[in-house]
């Protein structure tokens, strides 16, 4: 993706930040490396389903979290990926630039994306938190931004980014993806949780010999002809195996959104959440209210995707 300069004049009021969850369209898993991780071949696409945080400058570092999973157990400390970001970019840029605003600002975040459910909420946070510190510094190389995106987690870097992307790598060796209009998604949460390192160490115990991953061409054709039909066909997550070896009632969840009508249930990321992909908003609704009610469903929430990426939307 192109290198830009994120330019604007430095503020010392507070700034207001979006960024989206996400689904793997695909998520191809091929063997480990070196450093004991997967080698990836995935789509990403960003959810508008988003994170707000509010940057403030001039505060004690405090986070503070509310919104519809405010209640959910997010670390406020330095462990906190918003923090962690921001204080990623502040040590690449302090021997350079006055960064003394971002040393003691307080977040405040709107949780909107489920937390621990394979939807990047967390690493949304720390996306924004990017941007949101590039603003109040009058703005930061892309490269750099990239760098710090990375350091915090892999899918950081899409967040940024947002929009449908291939990634490679661990996810993090990105490239756009042409689409064409929205893809209505139904994401089915979990009471339970699955642990990320849990689900690849399972993959590697069912899967002892794995292909390269690659993402099948008919996916990009779906996507680019904006064909959900198609898309349900060729689409896949490597980890679903290891999600329901882990969880069995996620096969029910499964099979359920298939008998309501469902393209196609897909595993985002490592889950436990379940993404229904629809033909339109109604058969999206229509899946919703039946997924709802199903044994094993936590929430059934409606989404598009496309979704930009990580951005300002308030600053004074
Ligand atoms: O990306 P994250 O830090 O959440 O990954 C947690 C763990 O999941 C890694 O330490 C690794 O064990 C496993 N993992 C992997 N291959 C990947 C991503 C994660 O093996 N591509």
């Amino acid at each position: 993706m192109s290198a830009q300069l994120h330019s604007c004049p430095r503020t010392q009021t507070p700034v207001k930040v979006q960024a989206p969850g996400k689904i793997n369209v695909h998520l191809g898993v091929g063997g480990a490396g070196a450093d004991g991780y997967h080698e990836l071949a995935t789509v990403f696409q960003a959810l508008n389903l988003n994170e707000t945080l509010t940057l403030i400058p001039g505060g004690s570092s405090s986070i503070v979290v509310g919104g519809r999973y405010g209640d959910a157990e997010v670390p406020q400390d330095e462990s906190n990926f918003a923090r962690k970001a921001i204080n990623l970019l502040i040590a690449a840029l302090e021997d350079d630039r006055d960064v003394d605003v971002l040393r003691d600002l307080d977040i405040v975040i709107d949780k909107q994306v489920p937390v621990a459910g394979g939807m990047g909420g967390g690493s949304a946070d720390a996306a924004a938190a990017l941007v949101g510190a590039a603003h109040l510094i009058g703005g930061v190389e892309e490269s750099i931004l990239q760098e710090c995106a990375v350091a915090v987690g892999a899918d950081v870097a899409f967040l940024l980014h947002g929009g449908t992307a291939i990634g490679h790598g661990r996810g993090e060796k990105l490239s756009p993806v042409l689409t064409r209009g929205s893809f209505h998604w139904v994401m089915a949460t979990s009471a339970g949780q699955l642990s990320t390192p849990a689900m690849y160490a399972r993959f590697d115990e069912l899967t002892p010999d794995p292909e390269p991953a690659v993402v099948p061409a008919e996916v990009l054709t779906a996507l680019a002809a904006g064909d959900p039909d198609t898309l349900a066909t060729a689409a896949a997550n490597d980890l679903t195996d290891a999600a329901i070896s882990a969880m069995p009632e996620l096969a029910e969840v499964m099979e359920a959104g298939r008998d309501a009508g469902a393209l196609l249930p897909l595993l985002s990321g490592s889950g436990p959440t379940i993404g229904f992909l629809a033909r339109d908003a109604h058969h999206a609704l229509d899946l919703a209210v039946l997924l709802q009610a199903t044994r094993g469903v936590k929430e059934a929430l409606r989404t598009t995707g496309p979704a930009p990426g990580a951005h300002v939307i308030e600053s004074h």
